[in-house]
């Protein structure tokens, strides 16, 4: 499928009746099968539908349906941009660890590392990361993730992901880029060598100003369950209604770019 045909189709959805869209399941809870797809769902080895913080079938057709526009392994959708960067920064460090990022990324991107991730020892350096030499100086020992917006908002800054992908592999570092400004249907990080790509959905994403939302997309299982599992303890989840706003406006993503 192209872009394109991935924006109204994605993954198949199927429910008993057959629906055309996906239906709004506005449920919190879930009947359990039995007591072993209750402890499942738990685990994450099971679908999760037994409750919605968990999993809930609107919301996981626009997670899969976003995650295929990245080309990427799946996704996990939250009720904000800024909780899907807050579970991506408690996923991937922790007392000791550092984290550079693009100087000029959203404010509060920046500054709850700065006021709040110190208050638990996390280290933060901000750079131009236009500037590959200005990243290279910032990597300490305990360097674990290296954190771009490209295009930054508002500034427009734009970063070389390819390139940082490259020092994040040599590092060992996590390449995580917030792809908010330019959507998927302009740039695919994941394909460029970044490891996680996250959205503020609010924006293009969603396009009708109704809602607000976010998803993190990963290359790989490995993170995906960390940042899930997350999400999930934070209690960070997106709501189904939310959810199916964004299924119906992300079918014009594409007309959308191109008509601005
Ligand atoms: C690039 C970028 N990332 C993240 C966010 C945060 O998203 P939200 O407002 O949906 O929490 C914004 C919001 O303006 C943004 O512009």
């Amino acid at each position: 499928m192209g872009f394109n045909t991935k924006l109204i189709h994605s993954r198949e959805f199927e429910d008993q009746f057959g629906s055309a869209t996906v239906p709004i399941y506005q449920t919190s809870t879930f009947k359990f099968k039995n007591a072993q797809h209750g402890a499942d769902c738990f685990s994450g080895a099971s679908d999760g539908y037994i409750y919605t913080r968990i999993a809930n079938p609107t919301i996981r057709a626009l997670e899969k349906n976003i995650a295929d526009l990245e080309n990427g392994y799946d996704g996990i959708a939250t009720s904000s941009g800024m909780s899907a960067i807050t579970s991506v920064y408690m996923a991937l460090l922790g007392t000791g660890s550092h984290i550079i990022s693009t100087a000029s990324v959203y404010g509060p991107a920046r500054g709850v590392l700065e006021k709040d991730f110190s208050r638990f020892g996390v280290e933060a350096d901000f750079v131009n990361t236009a500037d590959i030499k200005a990243i290279q100086s910032a990597i300490k020992k305990n360097s674990k993730v290296l954190y771009v917006e490209t295009p930054a908002n508002p500034t427009m800054d734009i970063t070389d992901i390819k390139t940082c992908s490259e020092i994040a592999k040599e590092h060992n570092l996590i390449l995580v880029v917030d792809n908010t400004f330019a959507t998927p249907y302009l740039q695919k990080p994941l394909e460029l060598g970044a490891d996680v790509v996250l959205h503020s959905i609010t924006k293009f994403i969603n396009g009708h100003a109704d809602i607000v939302g976010g998803i993190v997309i990963t290359k790989e299982k490995i993170l995906y369950d960390k940042i899930r599992h997350m999400m999930v303890y934070m209690g960070c989840n997106m709501d189904p209604h939310q959810a199916y706003l964004v299924l119906r406006g992300v079918k014009t993503l594409s007309l959308r770019v191109e008509r601005n």
